[in-house]
């Protein structure tokens, strides 16, 4: 049975279990598209290093991440989930990314709640032109979260 014939809920176990069970580390990032989407291609272009963990979510703008998104991707197995903006004073929607980050702050409280450790949630500010700061974080945020996934003994 393909996944396209589950009903929508035995999917959603089956999508949880496929991604819980091999073993990988998992980064989801929400990217802007005019700022850390272009940081991100220009870092490729580059050949810098980026984490082959980190799966990218292109956004129209940082504020367009609901707070239900980020929790959805932890739901379903994200080992860690980045949200990255475009600079104070430089968001497209004018203060798209400011909401982004007022609900950061948000979910670095709510999400030890939910048995989340906060170093699990990144948010900062990438420019189109800061390809190395795009490879330098998602490098770091990657392994703090592997450090953090490593079974207690
Ligand atoms: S357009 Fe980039 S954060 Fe709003």
């Amino acid at each position: 049975m393909s996944c396209q014939t589950l009903p929508h809920e035995q999917h959603m176990d089956h999508q949880q279990e496929m991604m819980k069970t091999d073993g990988e580390l998992r980064i989801v990032a929400f990217l802007c598209n005019w700022c850390s989407y272009t940081g991100a291609d220009k870092a490729g272009s580059n050949q810098l290093p980026v984490p082959p963990e980190v799966s990218v979510i292109r956004v129209m703008c940082s504020g367009r991440v609901e707070p239900t998104l980020i929790l959805e991707a932890f739901q379903k197995g994200a080992d860690g989930v980045m949200v990255l903006a475009c600079h104070p004073g430089d968001c497209h929607y004018k203060q798209g990314n400011l909401r982004a980050f007022c609900r950061a702050e948000l979910l670095e409280r709510l999400i030890p709640q939910l048995g989340i450790n906060p170093a699990r949630f990144c948010f900062d500010y990438v420019s189109a032109a800061e390809a190395e700061k795009f490879s330098q974080l998602t490098g770091d945020f990657t392994e703090q979260v592997r450090r953090l996934s490593i079974p207690v003994t």
